[in-house]
C-alpha cells in the first residue's frame, strides 16, 4: 500500500493518455484499495469548464473499458480528483495553480508532488521552466523534492532530447525525473529477467555459444489513427524502435546485473545501448528493410493506405514498417544476430521475443531427419506468456522425433486480470522507485544509434517497400533473413 500522502498534477489531463490510460490506472489502485487517505490528482487542462463536465468524459472512457463501473471505487477516486482550468500560455494559470497546491498543502500534510506532463512534446520544456518560475515545486512543500514524470518522445534526435534533458536537469534532480517507457509496465517484460536470471536452465545458455538468433517482433494491426502528424514527422523507427524495441533488446541481450537496484539495472541497460551506438554502422543500410502501408480491401471492407490517412502528406516517406539485423560487438553476443521488425497495420497484433537455440544435437539423431531448433518464446502481448518448442520421440513410432511445445500462458489462466501497464508505473513513480523507467544514459544512448541509422537510410536513400494494409508486412524483410538461412519466427 501507498503510505505518503502525494500531490499529483496532471498536464494534459483532458487528453487521450490521461482518460485511456493514466486515470483508469488510478481508478484500479483505488479498487485496490492502495492509495493513501489523503491524496489529490489535480488534472489541468482547458477543454472543459467544471468538474462535472470533466467527470462525467472520464466515466464514459473508464466505463469502455470495464464490463462496470464499481460505484464506491468512482466515488472514493472522485472525491480526490480535482480539474483544474488552465492554459500553458498563460502565466496567471500557473501563479493560481501555486496558491491551489499551497492551499491544499495545508489540508493534507503531503510527502510527495508529482508533476506529470502527458501534453504534446513541445510543451515539455516550456510547462517545467513555468514549474520553476512560478515557484510549483515547493509552494507549500518543505522537501522540495517534486517529481516529473514525463511522456515520450523524449526528444526526436540526440541534439533535442539533449537541449530537454539540459532544461529539465536546471529544474529537477535526475532522480527525480521518471522518463516514461510504457512497454516497461508490461508484465512479460517485467519477466524478461526473472526469466533469465532465475531458470538455471536458461541463465547457463543465454550466449553465443548456445543460441543462434534473436527476434523481437513489435507487430501492431491498427494505423496511425488520428495521431498522423505526430506519426508523419516520427516514424516507426523513432515512435517504436528508439524506445520500446530497444528497451527489450537492452533486458534481453545486458550482462547480469550484480544485484537488483535501479541503478545497477540502468547501468547493465546502459552498456547494451553504448555498444549499439559506438557499433560500426557502415554497412547496416544491407540490413534495413522500410516500408509504408497501402490501401488494401480486407472482408470487403476497403483500408486506406498510410498516404490517405488523416494529416499525413500525400507523398510522405515516412516508413510504417522496418526490419532491422544487428549485431553486438561483446563476448556473449559476437556473432549472434539480432533481428528487430516492427510496423502498423500488419495482419496481426502480436509481440513477442524469441530466442532461437544453436542446433547442436548429437549426430546420432540427425542421420535421416532434421531436426527443429529448440525456441524460447516470451510472448508479450496479446497473450501473455511463454512458450517453449524441443524434441521428443513420437509414441510408437521408430524413434521418429517431433517437436513438441510446453505451453504456459499467463494470460489464460482463469481470473487473470493484467494489470494496467500505468498502473504499476505509477505506483512506483508514487513510491520512487525507477526500475521502469529510463535513464538519461539510456535514452542519450539509444538516440545516438537511432541517429546514425536515420541518417543512413536518408544517405543511401533506402528503399521504402510498399506493403498491402493487413498484410505481413514488405517480402524484402523475409528475404532479409531468408538470406541467412532463417525465417521469422512469427510466421511459423
Ligand atoms: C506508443 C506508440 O508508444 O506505443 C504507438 O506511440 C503504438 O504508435 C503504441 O501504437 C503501442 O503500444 P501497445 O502497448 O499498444 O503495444
Amino acid at each position: 500500500n501507498i503510505e505518503d500522502n502525494f500531490q499529483f498534477i496532471l498536464f494534459g489531463g483532458t487528453g487521450d493518455l490521461a482518460h485511456n490510460k493514466i486515470i483508469p490506472a488510478f481508478y484500479n489502485l483505488a479498487a485496490k484499495d492502495i492509495l493513501p487517505d489523503h491524496y489529490t490528482i489535480i488534472a489541468t487542462g482547458r477543454r472543459y469548464d467544471n468538474k462535472n463536465e470533466y467527470l462525467n468524459n472520464l466515466y464514459s472512457s473508464i466505463e469502455n473499458k470495464k464490463e462496470k463501473i464499481d460505484n464506491r471505487t468512482w466515488q472514493s477516486l472522485t472525491d480526490h480528483i480535482e480539474y483544474f482550468q488552465l492554459s500553458f500560455k498563460e502565466n496567471n494559470d500557473f501563479e493560481r495553480l501555486r496558491k491551489r497546491l499551497l492551499q491544499k498543502s495545508k489540508e493534507d500534510k503531503i510527502s510527495n508532488r508529482i508533476f506529470y506532463l502527458a501534453t504534446a512534446p513541445k510543451f515539455f520544456a516550456e510547462i517545467a521552466k513555468k514549474l520553476k518560475e512560478f515557484n510549483l515545486l515547493n509552494a507549500g512543500f518543505e522537501h522540495s523534492d517534486s517529481r516529473l514524470v514525463i511522456e515520450k518522445p523524449f526528444g526526436h534526435d540526440f541534439e533535442s532530447a539533449k537541449k530537454l534533458n539540459n532544461t529539465l536537469n536546471d529544474i529537477f534532480s535526475e532522480k527525480n525525473i521518471f522518463r516514461i517507457d510504457h512497454y516497461l509496465g508490461k508484465e512479460m517484460i517485467q519477466n524478461i529477467m526473472v526469466i533469465r536470471l532465475s531458470n538455471p536452465i536458461f541463465r547457463a545458455l543465454w550466449n553465443r555459444e548456445h543460441i543462434d538468433n534473436i527476434q523481437i517482433y513489435l507487430n501492431e494491426s491498427e494505423g496511425v489513427k488520428d495521431r498522423g502528424k505526430y506519426y508523419d514527422d516520427t516514424g516507426v523507427i523513432k515512435d517504436m524502435f528508439q524506445n520500446h524495441i530497444l528497451q527489450v533488446l537492452s533486458l534481453i541481450a545486458m550482462e547480469e546485473p550484480a544485484n537488483l537496484s535501479a541503478q545497477e539495472i540502468s547501468d547493465k541497460k546502459v552498456e547494451v545501448f553504448k555498444e549499439l551506438a559506438d557499433n560500426d554502422l557502415s554497412d547496416i543500410d544491407k540490413h534495413i528493410v522500410r516500408g509504408q502501408y497501402d490501401s488494401n480491401t480486407v472482408n470487403g471492407e476497403k483500408i486506406k493506405a498510410y498516404r490517405q490517412e488523416k494529416q499525413i502528406n500525400s507523398e510522405s516517406q515516412t516508413a510504417t514498417f522496418m526490419a532491422l539485423k544487428l549485431f553486438l560487438n561483446n563476448d556473449r553476443w559476437r556473432n549472434v544476430p539480432i533481428y528487430l521488425k516492427s510496423g502498423k497495420r500488419l495482419n496481426k497484433k502480436e509481440a513477442a521475443i524469441a530466442v532461437e537455440f544453436k542446433d547442436n544435437f548429437h549426430s546420432s539423431y540427425l542421420q535421416n531427419q532434421k531436426l527443429d531448433s529448440n525456441l524460447l518464446l516470451i510472448k508479450i502481448q496479446p497473450e501473455e506468456g511463454v512458450s517453449l518448442r524441443f524434441n521428443t520421440r513420437k509414441p510408437a513410432s521408430n524413434n521418429k522425433i517431433i517437436p513438441v511445445k510446453m505451453e504456459f500462458c499467463q494470460s489464460c489462466q482463469q481470473f487473470f486480470n493484467s494489470p494496467e501497464n500505468y498502473e504499476g508505473l505509477i505506483y512506483d513513480m508514487i513510491e520512487g522507485d525507477k526500475t521502469l523507467f529510463t535513464s538519461w544514459e539510456e535514452v542519450s544512448y539509444s538516440w545516438k544509434f537511432i541517429d546514425k541509422i536515420q541518417q543512413k537510410c536518408e544517405e543511401e536513400n533506402i528503399e521504402l517497400h510498399n506493403y498491402p494494409a493487413l498484410s505481413e508486412g514488405p517480402e524484402a524483410a523475409d528475404r532479409l533473413l531468408e538470406a541467412d538461412g532463417r525465417k521469422w519466427l512469427d510466421k511459423e
